[in-house]
């Protein structure tokens, strides 16, 4: 029997029927339509399907939808400001060539935006050691590296010599 469920999604209120199995990766991508938030592995492993809940990330495709219930979800579509600019995470793998195909590249950037706020200043063995749940088959990691750390000292306003 259909449940309804309701949450905030980048910002708006959102309230579906959906079938109470439903996963909240499918309940993004199926019902909202949401198709940045990606599904790579279905053994909870790979991390393309990391979307931030109340603030933290969560790996989207290990969890109901209903457990979101009540919830401020943000997705990848939800991260640049309003006018399109892209949040200093998104520039920095664009600048850095952090990403390949960019399959990964929706879950890394949602991963590293939370590490960022635990961490403002992570070395780069803490970048790699968050990044463990995130795989990225294309890149061979050290440009996704490189824009989380560039993207860090630009948050903290912090220009980075060049490399
Ligand atoms: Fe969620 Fe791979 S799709 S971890
Ligand atoms: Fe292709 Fe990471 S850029 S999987």
């Amino acid at each position: 029997m259909p449940l309804t469920v309701s949450m905030t999604v980048n910002g708006k209120a959102v309230s579906k029927d959906i079938e109470p199995r439903t996963l909240l990766v499918q309940f993004l991508r199926e019902n909202l339509g949401l198709t940045g938030t990606h599904v790579g592995c279905d053994t909870s492993q790979c991390g393309a399907c990391v979307v931030h809940i109340d603030g933290k990330s969560v790996k989207s495709c290990t969890m109901f939808a209903t457990q979101a219930e009540g919830g401020e979800v943000t997705t990848i579509e939800g991260l640049a400001a309003k006018d399109g600019t892209l949040h200093p995470m998104q520039a920095a793998f664009r600048e850095h060539h952090g990403l390949q195909c960019g399959f990964c590249t929706p879950g890394m950037v949602m991963s590293s935006v939370d590490l960022l706020k635990n961490n403002p200043s992570p070395t780069e063995k803490e970048v790699r050691e968050w990044l463990e749940g995130n795989i990225c088959r294309c890149t061979g990691y050290h440009n996704i590296v490189k824009a989380v750390l560039s993207a860090a000292d630009e948050m903290r306003g912090v220009a980075r010599a060049a490399e």
